[in-house]
């Protein structure tokens, strides 16, 4: 029986579950990949936590550069994460010839171009499920599912944390930040929520499923990103009553000439596929031209589903060893001569539906005023709500607009803010709707 023999670079939360499966499923996985898969080494600077796992003498090692040296370690599991020692650590294993197998998507996303010319160059494969959606299998259903596919558009709730936190909000009206320490309590957000609450983990992801659905040169940098921090539950209860829910999207559309690409928190239709999506899950729709529209759900997070994902990447390397082939499917899902710089649409053009909420002051000709600036600026309104007045005298009144552009309302928005009779900061959150025009 053939073996392949695996080092497993950290051994933290996804690291552990990565090991548990090796180990307790070993039979299972021989009988459908038809080689033995050996736990050579497993490398963390931490050798004294309990992981209730019994290792054999010799496979833990603190030294994780030893590990990827070990010419007879076939596949590099890297779950150290962050984009220094681990970024170290996969050039190094790509450069000895290792296939390697991540969950890395700020070190793809930041540093994808440079990793997987490596691993083309050298003939060794780069698996990364694990890095968009946990136990999703997104990037094979993008890469070979769909492979004749033209992908057209793609939406995602790809953050458990923030998911986890609107939700807690929709559902108990809890304000934010009592939903936020909930989801550290209960671990599904970090100490330090920074990467997760302001979005650029989703923009991460979003990064690496763009390129491989339409074959862009990674770019991170021009995609749009705000998070969820300025969410109030004000405007989830409104959003509500009018029968949206709001979701911190990814949203990716094709347009041939350029790619929308952005993160943000959004107002969906109640009916919506994603808009029942709660608690920490993910999950992204995906519209392809044959295909039409497809929903992959799941646990975006946690040990045992991200560590499903890992251990599907192992077994497709494991395969391939088996033939003796290598780089079958392109790391980026298309051949390497056929990925273009394709550019990232700019904030300014997107056309989409707004929400508005304007804290102003309930005297007479307020909301004509703020009307006749939308109006100055091409936006049409849909639905306009004035609520009753707070304490200081103030009311928020909501609106819903027709399609409009984006520079368009950002203009009025400037313009509406400077009026004596806007109290506060107005609120904006984008539409997602194939029902209104
Ligand atoms: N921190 C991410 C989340 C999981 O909250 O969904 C890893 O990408």
């Amino acid at each position: 029986m053939k073996e392949v023999k695996i080092g497993l670079l950290g051994c933290g939360t996804v690291g552990t579950g990565v090991a548990r499966i090796l180990l307790n499923s070993s039979d299972l996985l021989q009988s459908r990949i038809g080689a033995k898969l050996i736990l050579k080494h497993v490398a963390d600077l931490d050798m004294k936590t309990d992981r209730g796992i019994c290792f054999d003498e010799g496979v833990f090692v603190s030294d994780a550069f030893q590990v990827v040296d070990d010419p007879d370690i076939d596949i590099i599991v890297e779950m150290i994460g962050g984009e220094t020692v681990a970024r170290k650590l996969m050039m190094k294993a790509i450069a000895n010839g290792k296939h390697v197998v991540t969950a890395n998507k700020a070190l793809l996303a930041s540093h994808g171009i440079e990793i997987f010319r490596a691993a083309s160059q050298k003939g060794v494969d780069i698996g990364f499920e694990a890095s968009v959606g946990g136990c999703m299998p997104i990037i094979k259903t993008i890469r070979e599912s769909l492979v004749g596919n033209r992908i057209l558009e793609m939406r995602g709730i790809l953050n458990g944390t923030c998911n986890y936190i609107l939700s807690s909000i929709t559902e108990t009206g809890v304000p934010f930040a009592e939903a936020l320490k909930k989801a550290q309590e209960k671990g599904f957000a970090e100490a330090d929520p920074t990467l997760d609450i302001e979005g650029f983990d989703t923009a991460h992801k979003l990064a690496l499923l763009s390129s491989l659905a339409y074959g862009m040169e990674l770019n991170l940098d021009d995609i749009y990103v705000e998070g969820i921090s300025n969410i109030n539950s004000m405007d989830i209860e409104f959003a509500k009553q009018s029968g949206y829910t709001i979701k911190l999207l990814a949203i990716s559309k094709f347009s041939g000439d350029s790619v929308e690409a952005r993160v943000h928190p959004t107002m969906i239709p109640s009916g919506n596929l994603l808009s029942n999506v709660s608690g920490s899950l993910n999950a992204v729709t995906v519209t392809g031209d044959a295909v039409g529209e497809i929903l992959l759900h799941g646990y975006g997070a946690g040990m045992m589903p991200t560590a499903s994902a890992v251990i599907g990447d192992i077994a497709d390397i494991a395969r391939n060893l088996m033939l003796g082939v290598s780089n079958r499917i392109p790391g980026l899902s298309y051949q390497p001569q056929h990925i273009r710089k394709i550019p990232v649409t700019p904030m300014d053009d997107i056309r989409t539906h707004y929400y508005f909420r304007f804290s102003a002051l309930d005297r007479p000709g307020v909301l004509s005023r703020v009307a006749g600036i939308l109006g100055d600026h091409g936006i049409s309104i849909q639905t306009v709500h004035q609520r009753g007045r707070d304490e200081k005298g103030a009311v928020p009144i909501v609106m819903v607009t027709h399609i409009a552009r984006e520079a368009d309302v950002m203009n009025a928005m400037d313009q509406i803010s400077s009026l004596d009779v806007i109290a506060d900061t107005p609120v904006l959150i984008r539409i997602e709707s194939d029902d209104i025009d």
